[in-house]
């Protein structure tokens, strides 16, 4: 009921981790791998491995997250070992996140993965919002083109891009004409909300430690903005960059929203840091029963069909 035609791969539902949350270690990977999950998304990795910052440097709150974790992470042939060495004993593609300091470092990843026997998505993530003095570079619209026609000219694998949210029409339009240049595989709408502040009002301190308390936003506080963004690339995007929708996914409601967007897949973060991978199985059984309740069978049935008021 929940299967999910995706890479040309049936996968079992459309649920995954948000790159970030539960995927920095092989044994973190293994469990989402062993959940309901349809699949799963390894850390964001640059070439060696980072610390990151400095903790406290996730936070929950009660309609969220706040962090600014500064991509720590095991360094990109800890994952690409783990991935080559999964992948053919697991049935569903592995999703294999990068985020590189600099677009050099992009290009040798990407040179590296596709020299290598990794025969699972790639998904390049322009929008990590937390490393002090790199601000994001889907932010970036001509930094973005360019990137993406070096990473053409010779990456012939999937790959998808991690995008950062845009709050204005006119941005959801230059990106969209931007992207519908290049084969992508698939557009991830949103990464955190970044550069929020979450203020502790009984200590009047921040709560995270890395750059003054700023950080990325998630949860609860940005399932509008997710929506917004998912719906803004499902109408502008060639019908063949399918859309992965992250931001908000706290239950089967939500998850539904998001496919009435237009998502195909679907990434949780926040909820999955406050409840583990058991979480899969929880929102999995809610969106059947919403679907069984509204008369759908298959997802394709309603997604992207969202209505709008016309008169
Ligand atoms: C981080 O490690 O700082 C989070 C990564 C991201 O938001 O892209």
């Amino acid at each position: 009921m929940l299967q999910t035609n995706f890479v040309d791969y049936t996968f079992e539902n459309p649920l995954m981790n948000a790159s970030g949350v539960h995927c920095m270690t092989d044994k973190e990977l293994d469990e989402l791998s062993a959940s309901k999950a349809g699949a799963f998304v390894t850390k964001s990795t640059t070439i060696n491995l980072r610390e990151g910052n400095p903790s406290p440097r996730y936070y929950d709150v009660p309609l969220g997250s706040i962090n600014s974790m500064g991509l720590p992470n095991l360094g990109l042939q800890y994952y690409l070992d783990y991935a080559i060495d999964r992948q053919d004993k697991f049935d569903a593609p592995i999703f294999f996140s990068i985020a590189g300091m600099s677009v050099a470092e992009n290009i040798e990843m990407l040179e590296v993965i596709q020299a290598s026997d990794f025969n699972g998505v790639t998904e390049l993530n322009l929008s990590c919002p937390n490393v002090p003095g790199k601000p994001q570079v889907a932010y970036d619209f001509p930094l973005t083109e360019e990137i993406l026609t070096k990473v053409f000219s010779f990456f012939t694998k999937p790959l998808g891009i991690k995008l950062p949210p845009y709050f204005d029409l006119a941005h959801f339009d230059e990106m969209a004409a931007i992207l519908n240049k290049f084969p992508l595989t698939y557009v991830n709408s949103i990464n955190s909300v970044g550069n929020g502040l979450y203020i502790d009002v009984e200590q009047e301190s921040v709560v995270i430690k890395p750059k003054d308390g700023f950080g990325g936003i998630g949860g609860e506080y940005i399932k509008p903005t997710a929506l917004a963004n998912v719906r803004a690339f499902y109408t502008r995007l060639n019908p063949s960059i399918k859309i992965v929708g992250t931001g908000g996914i706290r239950n089967g409601q939500d998850a539904f929203e998001h496919l009435l967007c237009g998502a195909t897949m679907l990434q949780i973060g926040t909820e999955l840091h406050k409840e583990g991978p058991a979480i899969f199985d929880r929102i999995a059984a809610e969106l059947e029963a919403i679907m069984e309740e509204k008369g759908y069978e298959t997802i394709d049935e309603f997604r992207g069909k969202l209505k709008s008021i016309t008169d």
